[in-house]
């Protein structure tokens, strides 16, 4: 896939910041959407890289040829609902766990069933919207190093599900088609038993893994 502009919303953030570095060293050309773009810009420039901008929500909505959505829960629909004007035809590539605090350790699924069904509802029709990156550690991917973790993508379409794929290999990842946007649930809620795994066994670090499989090239 062409690497071009791509969008990370909320990318001033844990998760968003370690996507945006390793997107950046594959080629792409970052554009981290906050809702300050002067701290955007500054966030941006002490990453070190000539191909990360800072800017607003919109600017980089508008300006990407993708986005990836990182923003918590409780932000996810206002998000998407100020941006999904600009990304009309576009791929958006959510991230969101809904966790509920404090019992983020525990399943808790949201009223509409997941958070993917919350970003289709706030972004409309035109929006292709995929849901990927859930159970990836946003600290391991600050690091340089191997991430011993898979991605599951999920979606209604495939060529979007094939594009975040490419993506999530650039991140240094494996992705699989994990099947349709409904089943974004199950990814979703397994980001609680990882940090119930994570408390119990003193990590901060749990993944997982898809075997008996071989990915597509
Ligand atoms: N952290 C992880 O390891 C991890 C792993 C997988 C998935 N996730 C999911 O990815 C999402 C982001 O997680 P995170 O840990 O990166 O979150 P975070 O660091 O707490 O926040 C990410 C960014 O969201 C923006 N934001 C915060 N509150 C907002 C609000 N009220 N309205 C609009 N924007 C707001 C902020 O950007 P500005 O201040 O620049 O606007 C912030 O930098 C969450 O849904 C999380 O469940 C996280």
């Amino acid at each position: 896939m062409k690497r071009g502009k791509i969008a990370i919303l909320g990318g001033t953030g844990a998760l968003g910041s370690g996507l945006a570095r390793r997107l950046a060293a594959s080629g792409w050309h970052v554009l981290i959407g906050s809702r300050d773009a002067g701290r955007a810009g500054e966030f941006a420039a002490s990453l070190g890289a000539s191909n990360i901008e800072g800017m607003s929500y919109a600017e980089a909505a508008e300006q990407g040829d993708l986005a990836i959505l990182t923003v918590p829960f409780a932000s996810q629909s206002d998000v998407i609902a100020a941006v999904a004007s600009h990304l009309a035809g576009k791929v958006l590539i959510d991230a969101t766990v809904p966790l509920k605090p404090p019992k983020v350790s525990m399943v808790q699924l949201p009223e509409a069933g997941s958070a993917a069904a919350y970003a289709v509802r706030a972004a409309g029709a035109e929006v292709r919207v995929v849901s990927a990156f859930q159970n990836v550690s946003a600290q391991l991917l600050q690091d340089d190093g191997d991430i011993d973790c898979d991605v599951l993508v999920t979606g209604d379409d495939a060529e979007a599900r094939d594009m975040t794929i490419a993506v999530v290999r650039d991140c240094g990842l494996r992705g699989w088609h994990a099947g349709p946007l409904a089943n974004s649930v199950a990814a979703e809620a397994l980001t609680s038993l990882l940090i119930f795994m994570n408390r119990t066994y003193k990590s901060g670090h749990a993944g997982i893994r898809i075997t008996g499989l071989e990915p597509h090239e």
